[in-house]
């Protein structure tokens, strides 16, 4: 096991009807921006409940965050902040709205260096953000627990993430009975958005972290186990509620502790939602079992522990059992109706060098062994047509 440093600051304010207790978690005295997206809080209730809960709270509000939201929309808030005087953020949406107002929350205190640049150098130069909390209504990410954000730019069809502990929410409510409301396509895209958050921390190769695969396995275990339920949309409180804590424990940090990670998938599939507008989750079933095909050999041990340990697999040999637990994945992603080819999505062979070049404009190295280039990452789409 690697050596590792682990500090979690978010206060997670879990269960039904906990969206009143903002009154107590926001501090007083300061002047509030509510963020939110394209209006779904404002039809399935949320809205009204925020607004009940920050009665007494000088605030305004920063409404028309898009899904991958845009450093254009981010920047304009960041000017209403610094007219109005905002004291605290309030993120209340998916991983979108989270995601702006981390960056707005960075871009705020951004003195001397362009905003953009943040993104460009991952965050390593932010020192401080403005002070935010969050009311998570689309479970996924994981962002509404970790000091990640995701960030697309209109002007460049660029997608970059940036990090820093500056940007852990204060708190987060999570709300179960806030997801009633998710259409269909979008419980899918968490659920698969969670699974390759966790197989991302744990398929790589073995250097005996014990604990950490069995946390990883059981949020695997668990995800599948819900999956018929949560996307039976019938308000079924304790399978949300279970679902809702899997995609947060699933990119909180937890299972990342003293592990080797690999986020080829995620950083190819960003390329994929920058050229051709895949919504995050679409991208990563397409590239996933390219990645697993391509690093075969590298990753076959977990792959087959994985399959034993997830998908109940027991043949001879590992490689049988790595083979099997890659197609079980895809079947499992087809079973709750993602779809995992670029064919899907009318993207073709001549298409490939799009993203093959921009690994190789950025100079941009992926994979646990540092061994995914731009000619890599052609290859692996090459086996996800
Ligand atoms: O805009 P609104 O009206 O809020 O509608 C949203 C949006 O259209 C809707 N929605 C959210 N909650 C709902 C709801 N509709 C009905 N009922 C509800 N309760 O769903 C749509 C998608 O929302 P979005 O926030 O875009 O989805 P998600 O949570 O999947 O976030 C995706 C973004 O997060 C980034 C992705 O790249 C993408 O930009 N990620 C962030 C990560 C992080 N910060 O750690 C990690 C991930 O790997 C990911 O990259
Ligand atoms: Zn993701």
């Amino acid at each position: 096991m690697n050596n590792f440093n682990f500090c979690n600051p978010v206060n997670i304010v879990f269960g039904k009807n906990t969206i009143s207790q903002l009154a107590n978690l926001i501090p007083s005295d300061t002047k509030v921006m509510l963020c939110y997206g394209g209006g779904s809080i404002r039809k399935n209730g949320v809205y009204d409940q925020v607004i009940s809960a920050l009665s007494g709270k000088e605030h305004i509000e920063f409404s028309g965050i898009e899904p991958n939201p845009l450093f254009e929309t981010c920047m304009q808030a960041v000017d209403i902040i610094k007219e109005e005087n905002i004291g605290f953020l309030l993120g209340v949406g998916g991983g979108s709205v989270i995601d702006a107002v981390k960056f707005i929350a960075a871009a705020s205190k951004c003195e001397g260096s362009a905003p953009w640049e943040i993104l460009v150098n991952h965050g390593t130069n932010v020192s401080e953000a403005m002070p935010f909390g969050c009311v998570l209504t689309m479970p996924a990410t994981g962002t509404e627990m970790n000091a990640n954000s995701v960030i697309s730019r209109k002007s460049s069809d660029e997608k970059l993430a940036f990090a820093s502990s500056a940007v852990y929410p204060t708190f987060s409510i999570l709300d179960p009975e806030t997801t009633y409301s998710i259409p269909k396509n979008q419980l899918r895209n968490g659920i698969v958005d969670a699974f390759v958050h966790v197989v991302e921390q744990y398929i790589t190769y073995d250097i005996e972290t014990p604990l950490q695969d069995r946390q990883a396995e059981a949020i695997l275990n668990t995800l599948v186990e819900l999956a018929d339920r949560v996307l039976a949309q019938n308000k079924d409180y304790n399978a949300l509620a279970g679902y809702m804590w899997c995609t947060t424990q699933a990119l909180n940090g937890t299972i990342a502790c003293g592990a080797v990670g690999d986020w080829s998938t995620h950083m190819i599939g960003h390329e994929l939602t920058a050229f051709w507008g895949l919504a995050h989750a679409e991208s990563l079933a397409v590239v996933l079992p390219g990645v697993w095909k391509h690093q075969f050999e590298n990753k076959k041990e977990k792959l087959a522990k994985f399959g034993e340990r997830v998908w109940n697999l027991n043949h001879d040999t590992n490689d049988e059992n790595a083979v099997l637990a890659i197609e079980r994945t895809v079947e499992f992603f087809h079973s709750v109706g993602m779809p995992t080819s670029l064919a899907d999505y009318n993207i073709c062979k001549d298409d490939i060098a799009k993203v093959s070049d921009r690994f190789k404009q950025r100079n941009t190295i992926v994979g646990e062994h540092q061994n995914i280039g731009h000619k890599e990452v052609g290859e692996i789409l090459t086996l996800c047509l």
